[in-house]
């Protein structure tokens, strides 16, 4: 496996490579990203993952600066993983032009109307951010193919739109999400968490399926399902950012006719902010 760490050395070791998966990650890999990997090697003759703590979509209160860093650890994991090309760029090397606060002289991308909604709307200029990132990603590795997973399923769905848009001939392949044996959907963040807090943890995805369930059993009216979730999880000490069920397809507000729906959650226990969702069909 080869660790790159400048665009040049990375088109240069891709130059003869013709069927190439991008998994891009921020790092402090999991098994929810290890089985983005597993999936871009059945598809792929070469998998290049990423690992770059992108500052663009971070806002000013942010964790960007304690975002967990762990590269050896991670490139050991992705060796194990028969990875072929590590690509860890400083932050310089991506985006030249910052300099670390303004932005005026770094061309970026703007996220369609979504992307202030859900995470976007207490996140203001993430999901450009992530959109940029992602975009200058695609172009510096022109892979065939690129994985995210279904746990960030607003991120999966702009950059779904991205490729669209843009035109780009790169298939977005999408990877479920993968959980502790609590239900807790694996995160970065949840290093973050305490051993009590991570019992908690595992009520978002509890919740989230039990509003599945009452769906599926013909309930329509969201609000008061969503109401009642939110109630027990503040009960339990949780602060509540959105818990939102949603077209899967399109991820405006669900109608009774969309048959394909996703429930989305955000939440924090402590200062430590989770995401979850759930889909069904119906
Ligand atoms: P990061 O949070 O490191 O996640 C990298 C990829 O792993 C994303 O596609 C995310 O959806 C996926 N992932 C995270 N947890 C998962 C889980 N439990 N099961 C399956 N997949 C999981 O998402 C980002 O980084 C960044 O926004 C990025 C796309 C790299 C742009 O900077």
């Amino acid at each position: 496996m080869q660790i790159i760490e400048t665009v040049a050395a990375l088109r240069s070791a891709l130059k003869h490579q013709s069927h190439i998966a991008l998994v891009p990650t921020m790092g402090n890999l999991h098994a929810g990203h290890l089985h983005l990997v597993a999936l871009a090697k059945q598809q792929a003759s070469c998998v290049v993952v990423s690992i770059f703590v992108n500052p663009l979509q971070f806002g000013a209160n942010e964790d960007l600066a304690n975002y967990p860093r762990s590269l050896e650890a991670d490139c050991e994991k992705l060796d194990a993983a028969g990875v072929d090309i590590v690509f860890a760029p400083s932050v310089i090397e991506m985006y030249p032009q910052f300099d670390g606060k303004h932005l005026n002289q770094t061309m970026t991308v703007t996220a369609p109307a979504i992307a202030n909604e859900l995470c976007g709307a207490s996140r203001p200029g993430h999901f450009s951010g992530v959109a940029t990132v992602v975009a200058k990603l695609f172009n510096i590795v022109m892979p065939q193919l690129a994985v995210f997973g279904k746990k960030d399923f607003q991120q999966l769905h702009i950059i779904s739109a991205l490729v669209q848009q843009f035109n780009l001939p790169i298939t977005i392949v999408a990877g479920d999400t993968i959980r502790e044996h609590n239900g807790l959907a694996m995160s970065s963040r949840n290093s973050f968490l305490s051993a009590d807090q991570k019992n908690t943890a595992a009520q978002l995805q509890q919740e989230l399926n039990a509003i599945k369930l009452q769906i599926q059993h013909g309930s329509t009216d969201f609000n008061a399902l969503i109401l009642a979730a939110t109630e027990r999880l503040q009960a339990s000490g949780w602060l509540v950012d959105y818990i939102s069920v949603r077209s899967a397809l399109s991820l405006a507000p669900a109608t009774t006719q969309d048959q394909s729906l996703v429930i989305l959650a955000a939440a924090k226990l402590g200062n430590t902010r989770l995401i979850d969702n759930v889909d069904l069909l119906r």
